[in-house]
Parts: C-alpha cells; sequence; structure tokens
C-alpha cells in the first residue's frame, strides 16, 4: 500500500511541472486569464501559438513518462512483480499534479497530455484507436475538447475489452486494478471538461485554429 503512496506522490512531484504556464510566464503571459483559462496545450497554442503549444505537449507528456521512468528505476529491483502497477500510479500522480497543483489552490489543467504520455509509456496498444479518434474529432469538428472526451471514452472502452490482452507486464492480479485506475482517469478527463462540455452544448466552445489569439 505504502509503495502506491511514494509512486504517486513521486508522479504528483513531476506532475507540478506546468510547462504551459511556465512558458507563458516567461513571456509575460498568464495563460489562466487569457482563452479558456486552461493552462494545458490546447489553450497555451490557443494564446502563444503553434511552437510553444507543441513544446508544451512534449513537456507535459514527458513529465508522465519521467514519473513513469523513475518508479521504474526505484522500484523495479524490491517490487519487481508489481512493478507496472506502481509505474501507473506514478503516471496517474503526474496527472493528479498538473490537474489539482497545490501552490495553484489545486486549478489545473485537464490532463490530457499527461494522459498520452501515460498512453505511450504504459498502453501503448490503446495509442493508435486513441490518436485516430482524437485526430478524427479535431479534424472534422475543430474542437480539441471534444477529440479529448471521446479519446478519453476510447481508452477506457479499450481498456475494459481488449486492454488485458495487451498488458502482459501487469500482474494477473494487478489488473483489475489497473483497469479501474486508468477508467478514474478517463472519468476525471472527461469531468475536467465540464466547462467545454456546457459551451459545446451551447455551440459557443473555441474551435481551433492556428493563429494565436494572444491579447
Ligand atoms: O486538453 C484540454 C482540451 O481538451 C481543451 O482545452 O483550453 O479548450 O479548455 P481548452
Amino acid at each position: 500500500e505504502l509503495m502506491r503512496l511514494v509512486a504517486l506522490a513521486i508522479g504528483y512531484a513531476f506532475g507540478l511541472i506546468l510547462s504551459g504556464y511556465l512558458f507563458g510566464k516567461k513571456k509575460d503571459v498568464d495563460i489562466r486569464k487569457q482563452g479558456s483559462g486552461n493552462i494545458g496545450t490546447t489553450n497555451t497554442m490557443r494564446i502563444l501559438g503553434i511552437k510553444v503549444g507543441a513544446l508544451t505537449l512534449v513537456c507535459d507528456c514527458l513529465k508522465c513518462v519521467a514519473a513513469v521512468v523513475v518508479v521504474w528505476l526505484l522500484f523495479r529491483t524490491s517490487y519487481p512483480e508489481h512493478i507496472v502497477l506502481l509505474e501507473l500510479y506514478g503516471a496517474l500522480g503526474a496527472i493528479l499534479g498538473h490537474d489539482f497543483p497545490f501552490f495553484m489552490k489545486f486549478k489545473g489543467g485537464k490532463g490530457i497530455a499527461c494522459s498520452f504520455g501515460m498512453i505511450i509509456a504504459l498502453f501503448p496498444q490503446c495509442l493508435p484507436l486513441c490518436v485516430l479518434i482524437f485526430v478524427l474529432a479535431v479534424a472534422i469538428t475543430r474542437y480539441v475538447s471534444l477529440g479529448s472526451i471521446l479519446a478519453a471514452l476510447g481508452l477506457m472502452v479499450q481498456i475494459w475489452i481488449f486492454g488485458a490482452k495487451g498488458w502482459l507486464a501487469f500482474a494477473t492480479s494487478d489488473l483489475l486494478e489497473a483497469q479501474i485506475l486508468v477508467s478514474f482517469a478517463c472519468i476525471l478527463a472527461i469531468v475536467l471538461h465540464r466547462g467545454n462540455i456546457k459551451r459545446l452544448l451551447a455551440g459557443n466552445e473555441n474551435k481551433f485554429s492556428f493563429k494565436s489569439k494572444r491579447d
């Protein structure tokens, strides 16, 4: 039990590196006060342009991968049979740190780029379908939020339907817990998009464009 918490805490620390916010700060822009007010990739791209946005995606994705790697390095010899589950706790911690940074009164991002990192590091078998859903939804509707929500749903469905097959590295006894944890991450991502969902339903959600909208 304790090791799960340690892995979660390590991940949380990585999650606190809010790259979009930091890139904004470097340019004297508080991205929390512009666009959607979100500190993630989409809003950073919206406000600071494609390059900084892409960099945010890479950094937020990599911090989750880094959390997984550090947990692996720390526990691979002492807990070899449960190592993948602990890595998942690390990834979840990174998502939680990104979504609920204590120094911002727990108001952070929505964890999509971090979840992308989690999928790359731990569930690559789910990657193609998630990316396909996301890209198609955004290409057709120009709503990044809708792409994120549908990709989160797509991950959850895959985790329950096909997940176990590709999870050879998970101990059989850890599989259900892993499925529940991933589902929690997906549901959390969707709940954090509640403002976007309201805007989508009202027809006034921001559409993606390559032009930056900095005030
Ligand atoms: O990754 C977050 C994205 O799905 C929506 O971002 O800034 O439009 O709320 P935003």
